[in-house]
């Protein structure tokens, strides 16, 4: 036997004492669920590169989230999936009072004024051209923009938001929702700002769903570049000083040091974007026999908790909190 004074296995001998000395723990608290919306009544449709993940009609909507609430999952983020017929150019649907979207929140919030709603705010799923702005001779218009975003933002309240989330990556937009916000009497409803969010591969998916994918070019004029880190402190430090609540970094598991450095670097929560094509390829894996999808899910969402994540949006929301209560 050789002499160790520092014997770093006497910690892990136990499931006793290695949860004892876990320095990372996730809850259901910890989860924001995203959930995709679609018009009409009893619609179920799957999305085939989203494996157990649907897109609801309202009332099987408010089912889904009465079981997420009997779960221990609070809070969630609906996304719309709207019918090509009423987008255009200037996404004038997405502030319709009447539209899919806020007659949606209203519908969550009136059986479950307890549940907390985050609403996306951004163009893309009401835009024709697939963009999350105004496009003008191939241009991405930042500050016209912003009027819509302004007027979605206060819908979005008017319906009963909780959170506005804005994930269009313009220029000034925390600050000009915060201030439209305010002059209209919502004081109380907080902004999660998408504040570092890369121009990534990793939302196939999610454009599936939504059948948001821009109709010509990329996002690369408004979303960041994956190769940067200080325009990540760039963008956190406007996205504080404007009034964000909480400022989000998105993808998560490629970004684990954005999350970090936001983490290490601001007193304000951070929220990471477990993506969709995180999602997709740990199911696409499992499916294949290749890995263990359940133990992949944990470590993945114990990682990004690590790595300074307060709170996660994830698909996985739901089969984490079913896989909790066994
Ligand atoms: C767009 C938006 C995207 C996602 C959330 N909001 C995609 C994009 O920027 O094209 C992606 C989320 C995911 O992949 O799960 N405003």
């Amino acid at each position: 036997m050789i002499e160790l004074t520092r014997r770093p296995r006497r910690n892990r001998q136990s499931a006793a004492i290695r949860d004892m000395v876990a320095e990372t723990t996730l809850s259901t608290k910890d989860l924001i669920f995203p959930m995709f919306l679609t018009e009409g009544n009893q619609i179920q449709q799957p999305i085939s590169s989203m494996p157990q993940i649907s897109r609801w009609s309202i009332d099987l909507l408010l089912k889904e989230i009465e079981q997420c609430l009997n779960l221990g999952i609070r809070t969630f983020a609906p996304f719309p999936n709207v019918e090509d017929k009423y987008k255009d150019k200037y996404a004038t649907e997405s502030h319709n009072p009447d539209g899919l979207y806020p007659k949606a929140i209203r519908e969550i919030k009136k059986f479950f004024p307890e549940a907390c709603l985050i609403t996306d705010v951004a163009m893309d799923p009401y835009s024709a051209d697939g963009h999350d702005g105004i496009v003008e001779n191939g241009e991405i218009l930042n500050d016209a923009t912003l009027e819509i975003l302004g007027k979605m933002a206060l819908t979005q309240a008017e319906a009963g938001a909780d959170i506005v989330a804005p994930s269009d990556m313009m220029d000034g937009r925390v600050g000009y929702l915060r201030k439209v916000l305010d002059a209209k009497g919502y004081t109380h409803v907080g902004i999660m700002a998408y504040t570092a969010k890369y121009a990534s591969s990793f939302y196939g998916p999610f454009r599936d769903a939504l059948n948001s994918a821009p109709k010509f070019g990329d996002k690369k004029t408004y979303q960041m570049n994956p190769a940067n880190a200080k325009e990540a402190l760039l963008e956190a430090q406007l996205d504080a000083a404007e009034g964000a609540d909480f400022l989000m970094v998105k993808p998560a598991l490629p970004y684990l040091d954005i999350i970090k450095l936001l983490a290490d670097n601001f007193p304000l929560p951070i929220a990471a974007y477990n993506v969709s094509g995180e999602y997709a390829m740990i199911k696409a894996a499992a499916q294949n026999g290749w890995i263990d999808g359940e133990r992949a899910m944990v470590e993945s969402l114990t990682s990004i908790k690590r790595a300074g994540a307060k709170v996660i949006l994830t698909y996985f929301a739901k089969e984490f909190a079913q896989w909790l209560k066994k």
